[in-house]
């Protein structure tokens, strides 16, 4: 018999790399899906959907009812409670909603594990956001671990807090297998297309197809003082990049090596939580010289536009995580590095905004011939 495992969240970046992995392994996945009017969204599972060991379940984490008959018909060994609405910027415009599914979706599951099935072991998503701006300081390297302590600065931050809270109190109070992995931020070809990077790397392969689309060398490219780029003799214009703070330092890795961690955590003899991260750390404005690299591109500036709407009222300056501890006791080690990350990252939005264009003319061109 298969192990059983839920994976919430699981059309999401991580849910998605995580069910693969399980498959690997040999579980059944339980997918969670929150209900949609639409098919859109399941792209990134779309090639797990026939796998008899992959079995998509619609769910809502935050109706503990609902929760509740999960546990009770899967009896799982394994949750990994991925779901939340993971949009920092977001959470400012929604705090309450953001802290029904990051706050009371944990706990639903916690109440349900410690009252339905007890030995199911829990990973609870919690995220280098709730150190906010704290940090700790060792010669001139600035650095949070898993004792720094939390100083959030935004509501996800807040209710992720509450909820890495909870699951300690259910695990100390029930003796629960929950624990908490602490992520800095993973980024990847999947990832989400308002968080930075995939922001960056979605615009600079959309500008790549429409340099080539055109024959237009870059060296002729030349911007105007707003928000558009245009070349001479070519009538179409293409937008800048709208970004906010270029000056915020993230620790950021891939997220395939993530949820390997992810998957470590539920294995070890007894539960505790751990800082993942790669232990270097770039700014938003590094991010985007290595990008507009890969298109041959020296000095962003002329493409990007600062803009106040992508400001926080409250932001996160400095990340960087210690990982002594997932790197003795896990032997976790990330493998894809900070410029492997981009390059991978910047690759995949050219070949799928060629594809995109490709798929637009071909319809073009059916509707026109018949
Ligand atoms: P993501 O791509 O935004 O995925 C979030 C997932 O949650 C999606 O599948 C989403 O469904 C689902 N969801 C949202 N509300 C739900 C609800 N009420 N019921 C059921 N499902 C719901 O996020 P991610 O980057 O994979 O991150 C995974 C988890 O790790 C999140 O909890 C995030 O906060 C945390 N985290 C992420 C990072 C990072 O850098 N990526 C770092 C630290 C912690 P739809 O597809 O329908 O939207
Ligand atoms: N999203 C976004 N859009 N961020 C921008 C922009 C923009 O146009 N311009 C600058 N930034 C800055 C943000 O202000 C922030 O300092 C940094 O880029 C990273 O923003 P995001 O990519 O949205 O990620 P995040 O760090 O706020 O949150 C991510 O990582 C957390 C872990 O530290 C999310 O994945 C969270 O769910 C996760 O917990």
């Amino acid at each position: 018999m298969n192990k059983v495992a839920i994976v919430t969240g699981a059309t999401g970046q991580d849910g998605s790399y995580l069910s693969e992995l399980l498959l690997e392994e040999g579980y059944t996945v339980i997918a969670l899906r929150r209900r949609s009017s639409s098919e859109k969204g399941l792209e990134r599972i779309q090639h797990l959907l026939n796998n008899d060991n992959f079995k998509l379940v619609e769910a809502d984490i935050t109706d503990s009812g609902c929760v509740n008959n999960l546990i009770q018909e899967y009896k799982p060994s394994e949750i990994y409670n991925l779901a939340a609405q993971s949009h920092v910027g977001t959470s400012f415009k929604q705090p309450s909603y953001t802290s029904q599914v990051n706050l009371q979706g944990p706990i639903n599951f916690l109440e349900a594990i410690r009252l339905l099935s007890p030995s199911t072991k829990f990973y609870q998503a919690s995220t280098s956001e709730m150190f906010g701006k704290n940090y700790e300081q060792m010669g001139d390297t600035k650095y949070q671990r898993e004792t720094t302590a939390f100083v959030p600065q935004s509501p996800y931050a807040v209710a992720k807090l509450a909820a890495h809270e909870m699951v300690r109190i259910y695990r100390d109070s029930y003796g629960l297998f929950a624990c908490c992995g602490i992520l800095f931020n993973h980024e990847s070809e999947r990832r989400g297309e308002n968080f930075v990077t995939r922001k960056i790397t979605k615009w600079i392969g959309n500008f790549q197809n429409w340099l080539n689309s055109n024959n237009l060398d870059i060296r002729y490219v030349s911007a105007n003082s707003e928000s558009i780029l245009f070349v001479s003799g070519v009538q179409e214009s293409f937008p800048k990049l709208r970004l906010g703070n270029l000056d915020a330092h993230r620790d950021w890795g891939h997220a395939q090596d993530y949820v390997e961690a992810m998957y470590m955590m539920l294995q070890q003899d007894s539960p505790e939580d751990y800082v993942i991260a790669t232990s270097e750390t770039h700014s938003v404005r590094e991010f985007l010289t290595e990008a507009f690299n890969e298109i041959g591109i020296t000095n962003f500036e002329p493409y990007v536009v600062i803009d106040p709407e992508f400001y926080r009222p409250c932001e996160v300056d400095w990340l960087l995580g210690h990982t002594g501890k997932a790197r003795d006791q896990l032997g976790w080690r990330p493998k894809v590095s900070f410029q492997e990350l981009v390059q991978r990252m910047v690759r995949s939005d050219i070949d799928a905004s060629r594809k995109e264009k490709l798929e637009r003319s071909s319809i073009q061109e059916l509707e026109e011939t018949s």
